[in-house]
């Protein structure tokens, strides 16, 4: 619960990149304490590697699909193709690892690199679904079609799992009568970028808490004496959004 600093930031992305794009733009103005010191793409045509490029950040390829046509098993491939990851990460000092919209798992010899504590990385996921609700790549589809009356962002630490990593945070939005599937995930997104740059804001200010497991999963708090404040902000935002 000591000081706050600027925490060194790693964001990887597979696609278009508008979480990395807010990141950039609030470290940019001084709304994020982080600062996004290299970019990660598994596709060489993610439109977020534009995004880095125009802010001056560096942006790298690493082709996962390369690998996985040439290994016998995925896992071999993508340590493969971690182990290049960690060689760029290594020409800078990383505090976090963020994933953005990343479509890949990271494996344990990944992880390792980024240990805090048994089964407690710093890498954090930002995921569109109110977890352990609608895993998988399809969180905002998943949740309209359903009929949810209400939807969900979750930012977690990230283990070997799809998206079962110790929750950080979580924020909702209404959904109405009147929506689609695009309203609902132009809603989503946009609270997805207020909640990342907290969780990223609390990681620098150390007010996240990890506590022994609890049957087994990392309990994880937030000592924010501002925290409540925080949560009706999200929802007020949630309302307010188009
Ligand atoms: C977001 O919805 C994020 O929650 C999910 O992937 C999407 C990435 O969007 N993990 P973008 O590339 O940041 O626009």
């Amino acid at each position: 619960m000591s000081g706050e600093k600027r925490l060194k930031l790693a964001v990887f992305i597979s696609g278009s990149g508008t979480n990395l794009q807010s990141l950039l733009d609030r470290s940019a103005d001084g709304r994020l304490l982080g600062d996004v010191e290299v970019v990660i793409s598994d596709r060489r045509d993610a439109y977020g590697l534009e995004r880095a490029r125009k802010h001056g950040v560096p942006a790298y390829v690493v082709e996962y699909g390369r690998y996985v046509r040439e290994a016998g098993s995925r896992t071999a491939a993508y340590e493969k193709a971690e182990k290049e990851v960690l060689e760029i990460l290594g020409n800078y000092s990383i505090d976090y690892v963020v994933l953005a919209g990343f479509m890949r798992l990271l494996t344990p010899y990944f992880l390792e690199h980024f240990r805090i504590e048994n089964g407690v990385f710093r890498v954090i996921n930002i995921h569109p679904a109110l977890l352990p609700a609608f895993p998988g790549q399809h969180g905002y589809e998943d949740t309209f079609n359903y009929g949810c009356r209400w939807g969900g962002v979750t930012v977690h630490f990230v283990d070997e799992g799809e998206d079962t990593g110790p929750v950080i945070a979580q924020a909702v939005y209404p959904i109405f009568p009147e929506d689609t599937v695009e309203t609902v995930r132009k809603r989503g997104l946009s609270l997805e970028y207020e909640v990342y740059a907290q969780v990223i804001n609390w990681l620098a200010r150390d007010m996240v808490q990890i506590l022994p497991s609890n049957r087994g999963r990392p309990r994880v708090v937030i000592t924010d004496p501002q925290y409540r404040d925080v949560l009706k902000k999200w929802v007020n935002f949630a309302f307010s959004s188009a």
